[in-house]
């Protein structure tokens, strides 16, 4: 029982090279695009005390650039020392960051660019192959690309968070013609696969290494729980039924009068939603997002079910019972592309349930990358045999029984920052963030 063999760019500097170019590219489009299509003052605002103002996110952007290209492989002198600390996430909480001395809208820009500028000069001669850890096979460029995006999704989220008329439009993602003919739920057979990776050159710290798990078998749902389906938990009255819930999650419901997801409210007993302003009806055939984890563990009960654990959703996900491999993605090594999953802000919203047939994993569940993240009942803890690579910061200082763990990838993260082994976390009040999940159950 092991991981494929390595993804077939993994030994080759010249395909890795050619990689981390076309990956730090995509993110810089993807953040002009998030920074441009606002004025400056939409930049500097504070559109909630839970995100920075876009232009932290942005010479954000550019600093940690800065300090693992510039600084750390290269050994480059600072630019400009006096704002490192600006930038530094721990050292000012995002509720703060509208009142730091910040760089303004076109210094940041600047900066950024100045710095991507000789990031690329970098690359270009960076010794792939023999260098130390931080540029073997090009990590630390795949992990620039990746925290890029990861603000990208960030930023995206500061979008959605912000009053006024849409300043973004995407195409409406692909139907799923089939899905009334899918099972609501598929097998996953018991027994050991293997979880995380040892392989993948860009993998972060948290998702090595790979290590074997026995996993009984269960029950999970074929698709993400649609928006029709959670309206029967809120029509039931489950937002006021404390059987359903956490105590902690109890608690949120009462001191914060929550009634339905975030951004949903009732209009003349119709159910809208505000979507990167925008205002609509509710679309039952899409999965549910923008649910805390308590939303989600109190429907999966009210349901008779349970979110999946971490263990069980990467199996679902990897595992491939014909070759007893756990593989890249649902749907085999191959990278992402449009027909298989719903990724990288191309459309702004999920598909709807049972839309993507190409990305299915070989025990028939669907949608298990891209849509939205999905909640899993697990903290996030380490893996045997982790360490931490290259700081303590992205990883290490999270885990723990605070933070709960989502899995897959939502349609605002890019495909070089989402794969099966991938992991995110967070405290499980948070609703801002593109959250939705499936449920499980034993066998
Ligand atoms: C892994 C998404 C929780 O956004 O806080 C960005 C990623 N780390 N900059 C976050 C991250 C440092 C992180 N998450
Ligand atoms: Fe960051």
């Amino acid at each position: 029982m092991t991981e494929s063999p390595a993804p077939p760019h993994a030994g080759d500097d010249e395909a890795l090279r050619e990689r981390a170019l076309t990956a730090l590219l995509a993110a810089r489009d993807r953040t002009t695009l998030l920074t441009d299509s606002v004025d400056d003052h939409d930049l500097t605002a504070q559109h909630s005390p839970l995100m920075s103002p876009l232009v932290w996110d942005l010479a954000h952007i550019g600093n940690q650039e800065e300090l693992w290209l510039l600084r750390g492989v290269a050994g480059r002198e600072a630019m400009r020392p006096e704002i490192d600390g600006l930038y530094d996430a721990f050292e000012h909480p995002r509720a703060t960051r509208p009142s730091l001395p910040l760089l303004a809208p076109g210094e940041a820009r600047a900066y950024a660019s100045e710095v991507r500028g000789r990031a690329l000069d970098v690359l270009e001669s960076a010794p792939l192959g023999e260098g130390p850890a931080l540029v073997r096979s090009g990590f630390a460029f795949g992990m620039i690309a990746q925290h890029e995006q990861q603000h990208d999704e960030t930023m995206l989220i500061t979008h959605q968070l912000r009053s006024g008329p849409a300043a973004l439009t995407a195409p409406e993602p692909p139907r799923a013609p089939d899905a009334p003919t899918l099972p609501a739920e598929v097998l996953v057979p018991g027994g050991p696969f293997t979880m995380g990776t040892s392989a993948e050159p860009w993998a972060l710290d948290n998702e090595r290494p790979a290590h074997q798990r026995d996993v009984p078998g269960f029950v999970i749902d074929t698709a993400p729980v649609t928006c029709g389906a959670y309206r029967a938990f809120i029509e039931d009255g489950g937002y006021g039924e404390r059987r359903w819930w956490a105590p902690e999650g109890w608690a949120m419901v009462r001191e914060h009068g929550l009634d339905a997801p975030l951004f949903w409210h009732r209009d003349a007993g119709q159910w809208l939603r505000r979507r990167f302003g925008v205002t609509e009806p509710v679309p039952d055939d899409e999965p549910v997002l923008h649910v805390s984890w308590y939303e989600a563990d109190a429907y999966a009960r009210w349901a008779g079910r349970r979110l999946p654990t971490e263990a069980e959703w990467e199996k679902a996900a990897r595992h491939d019972p014909a070759s007893g491999r756990s593989r890249r993605y649902p749907w085999g090594d191959a990278d992402p592309t449009p027909e298989r999953a719903n990724l990288g802000q191309r459309h702004l919203r999920p598909a709807p349930a049972g839309a993507y047939p190409a990305g299915r994993a070989p025990c028939g569940a669907g949608q298990l990358i891209g849509d939205v993240w999905e909640w899993t009942a697990s903290d996030f803890l380490p893996y045997p045999g982790f360490a931490p690579f290259p700081y303590r910061e992205y990883s290490e200082v999270f885990f723990g029984p605070e933070h709960k763990v989502l899995r897959g990838g939502s349609f605002a993260v890019d495909t070089v920052a989402c794969r099966g082994t991938f992991r995110n976390w967070d405290l499980p009040v948070r609703r801002q963030i593109f959250s939705g999940f499936r449920t499980a159950r034993d066998l």
